[in-house]
């Protein structure tokens, strides 16, 4: 079995013992499927999911679909019912965790990314979190294989949106990778280029493509993933960081252009967030992977869907520039307290 094909069988089977509150079956699902892997193991990432009985979502976010929350409530996330979101690496990690967390908030999600069958199963976990929240209005889910990267599929991409989510409020720019820790010199041509089609030349297309309908409709509001690795660069990770550098600027000016208008431009920057990307980047070594989040309690894929979430639910006056949020024990790239989990 390939990897990319282990990772499917086991988002389904996340999703699936999500459905059913099961998630010790799926660690034995991932144990079991440990020694079927070539050259590396999945991220355990799935796991960090919570069954849908232990909320996702602040309680604040379950509201009915009155627009003042209940006295109980402090923060209130209501603009988000009926609103329609379109994601971007949607099959696994913060995509998937962020279609999920707008999804039990009463959105209508758009999902995409290259895996299909990874998709599906998210889809499936956004429609039982919708119901599960019992919040009214929103919870339709589409989900579209696509990869970002591909200027042609980008482009046809709107005629594959149901006609009824077509009109997109909330843009998440979220898929992105990052390949090897190799130092310039020793970097593969394959490597630069497709991390930058990826992480700058998809996220600007998907931009390009969507941001024309916003200005049409003088409403919306784009959410781009950028990093801590944007902020600082690193040894090791110079296109990586490039690409992200890339990201923020492009982000800045986007936010710019667009002052006189009530759309909205967010930069997510986060710094460890425990997902598959380090699995990517080590290209399959778990072990390598599991190194980078030693001795210390890194952010997970729910944390910054929340802060997504919470970027997107403020009120049209607000927008969150700019979210830099990192584990407690980290303060930059190179700098993190590495003395036990909290
Ligand atoms: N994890 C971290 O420590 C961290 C820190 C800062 C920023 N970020 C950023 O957060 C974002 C999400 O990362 P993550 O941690 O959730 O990683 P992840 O678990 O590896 O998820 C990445 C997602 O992007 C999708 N993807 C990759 N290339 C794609 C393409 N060409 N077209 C469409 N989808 C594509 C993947 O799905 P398919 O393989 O199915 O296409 C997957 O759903 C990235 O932009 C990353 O740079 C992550």
């Amino acid at each position: 079995m390939r990897s990319d094909q282990l990772r499917l069988l086991l988002a389904s089977k996340f999703v699936h013992g999500l459905r059913k509150g099961r998630v010790g079956d799926v660690r034995s699902a991932v144990n079991r499927n440990r020694r079927l892997i070539p050259g590396g193991v999945p991220s355990d990432n799935y796991l960090s999911y919570r069954p849908p009985s232990a909320s996702v979502i602040p309680r604040r976010a379950l509201s009915s679909s009155s627009s003042s929350p209940p006295p109980s409530m402090v923060f209130n996330t209501s603009r988000l019912i009926n609103k329609t979101v379109l994601i971007t690496g949607a099959s696994a990690g913060i995509g998937a965790a962020t279609a999920i967390l707008f999804a039990k908030a009463g959105s209508n999600v758009v999902i995409l990314a290259r895996r299909a069958e990874a998709l599906k199963a998210v889809e499936d976990a956004a429609k039982a979190a919708h119901k599960e929240s019992g919040v009214q209005g929103g919870g339709k889910v589409a989900s579209i294989q696509l990869d970002v990267s591909d200027k042609a599929q980008v482009a046809s991409l709107l005629d594959k949106i149901p006609a009824d989510l077509r009109s997109i409020d909330i843009l998440v720019n979220n898929a992105g990778f990052v390949y090897g820790v190799e130092r310039v010199g020793q970097i593969s041509d394959s490597d630069i280029e497709s991390m930058f089609a990826t992480n700058v030349f998809g996220l600007i297309a998907m931009t390009q493509l969507l941001v024309k309908d916003m200005k049409a409709r003088n409403a919306g509001h784009i959410i781009n993933l950028g990093s801590v690795a944007g902020r600082e660069p690193y040894v090791g990770g110079s296109i990586y960081c490039a690409t992200k550098h890339a990201v923020r600027a492009f982000t800045g000016s986007l936010m710019r252009e667009l002052v006189d208008t009530p759309i909205r431009v967010s930069e997510i920057q986060p710094g460890m967030v425990e997902t598959e990307f380090s699995v990517v980047r080590f290209r399959g070594d778990k072990s390598a992977a599991d190194k980078v989040y030693e001795g210390l309690t890194p952010l997970n894929a729910e944390d910054i869907a929340e802060e997504i979430v919470w970027a997107a639910s403020r009120p049209p006056h607000v927008n969150l520039a700019e979210v830099f949020v990192l584990p407690t024990n980290q303060a930059s790239p190179t700098i993190s307290y590495r003395g036990g989990k909290m």
